[in-house]
């Protein structure tokens, strides 16, 4: 198969890239190397040598037809991840968050209406931030979702959101695909917009289309100098350089950390199982994990004390918990993730410290490492 991987040298896409090459596939990846994602020249980024090395690297922007045509050619399966992905950066970039995710979806779809092309399918990056606060058990309601938390109410730390129709404290659920949309960030309403271009057009072309809502993917190779996502990067970095972590809230909220080798695995699976065709699915652990215990064991991981303060603060528009149900993706391709959490931070944990070792070895002392961090904002992010 020819495949086609937009982000291509990012996270996720040089990950997959990698498991595509190694099963004999014809890779080709598009990317504009965003210097925020890789570095002021992208020398030192693991995922773009990790992309370089499984496949041809067109480097180019996913909002430009003429770079798409550039590597479109005999394709027959597109792998849409290129996008920004700083869910608090997006309130105050709404332009180019709008452009980068959905025009450039929107120019992808464009052409693969007006042009000859081989695409029989198209799998695309969706994101658990769709659904915004996750599913929830009221006693009396039963399944529920919660709006966003008040104020008043997180100021006196009840960050427990309330159900929404009788108001009484809510327990969390695993989210399922049907789950009602939310998306409380432009981040998540660009993902959202996506998705939907995606599941909208393809059929309309005949093209098969799979969504795949990533909860939260982390890993060797993920961006450790993108200052504006991957909480396990920032508060790795912040632990290694002795900075103490501001633990938001109290501590409890949940996320879903799914480990990238899963990830690859499910989107392997979209890109080529049958039956497939119009699906939107879950991709996480299914699990939920604090804030507190991802802390903890990051810290046990690298081998240092972890240094945190819960401090109760929080962000307007946070939510309290999310961790999907995978049952679908169980279903429709026997998606089963194998790597618990535990596991998985040990392993990203190692190579955040050979990554580090490296850069002194060819010369940089740990304190440049360190200083190249802060300037990229990495190292005031813990107050
Ligand atoms: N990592 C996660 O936890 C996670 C969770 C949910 C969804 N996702 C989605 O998965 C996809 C991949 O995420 P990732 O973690 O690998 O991120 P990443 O930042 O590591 O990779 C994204 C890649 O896209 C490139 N890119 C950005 N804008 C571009 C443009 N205009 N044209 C061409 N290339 C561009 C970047 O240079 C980068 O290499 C994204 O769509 C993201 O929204 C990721
Ligand atoms: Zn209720």
């Amino acid at each position: 198969m020819k495949i086609l991987i937009s982000g291509g040298a990012g996270f996720i896409g040089s990950a997959v890239a990698e498991r595509l090459a190694a099963d004999g596939h014809d890779v080709r990846l598009l990317d504009n190397l965003s210097p925020q994602v890789h570095g002021k020249d992208g020398r030192r980024s693991f995922s773009l040598s990790r992309a370089r090395a499984s496949g041809r690297l067109v480097v180019g922007d996913v909002t430009s037809a003429e770079d798409w045509h550039r590597c479109l050619g005999d394709v027959t399966h597109v792998l849409h991840l290129a996008a920004e992905t700083g869910t608090g950066q997006s309130m105050y970039s709404v332009g180019r968050y709008c452009e980068a995710n959905v025009a450039g979806t929107a120019t992808l779809l464009d052409i693969l209406r007006n042009t000859e092309h081989q695409v029989s399918r198209v799998v695309v990056a969706s994101s658990r931030a769709v659904y915004g606060e996750g599913a929830a058990h009221c006693p009396r309601h039963g399944t529920v979702y919660p709006h966003g938390r008040r104020i008043q109410d997180m100021e006196q730390g009840l960050f427990a959101p309330p159900c929404p129709i009788c108001q009484v404290a809510t327990t969390p659920e695993p989210t399922l695909e049907e789950a009602r949309l939310r998306p409380n960030s432009i981040y998540a309403v660009t993902k959202l917009a996506q998705e939907q271009l995606i599941m909208t057009a393809c059929p309309a072309l005949d093209i098969e289309a799979v969504a795949l809502r990533y909860q939260n993917v982390y890993g060797p190779g993920q961006s450790l100098v993108n200052p504006y996502t991957g909480i396990l990067s920032i508060f790795a970095v912040a632990m290694l350089s002795e900075q103490p972590i501001n633990v938001f809230e109290d501590g409890a909220e949940t996320r879903d950390f799914v480990y990238i080798d899963d990830v690859v695995e499910a989107t392997n699976a979209a890109l080529f199982a049958d039956k497939v065709n119009g699906h939107i699915v879950n991709v996480g652990s299914g699990r939920p994990t604090s804030v507190v215990q991802i802390v903890g064991l990051l810290a046990a991981a690298l081998g240092v004390e972890p240094r945190y303060r819960v401090s109760g603060d929080f962000r307007v528009g946070d939510i309290r918990h999310n961790w999907a149900d995978i049952s679908k993706a169980a279903r429709l391709f026997h998606y089963e993730p194998t790597w618990a959490v535990d596991a998985g931070i040990s392993r990203f944990a190692r190579w955040v410290q050979d990554e580090l070792e490296q850069y002194i070895q060819s010369g940089g002392s740990y304190d440049a490492a360190l200083d190249e961090l802060r300037q990229h904002g990495l190292l005031h992010r813990s107050r």
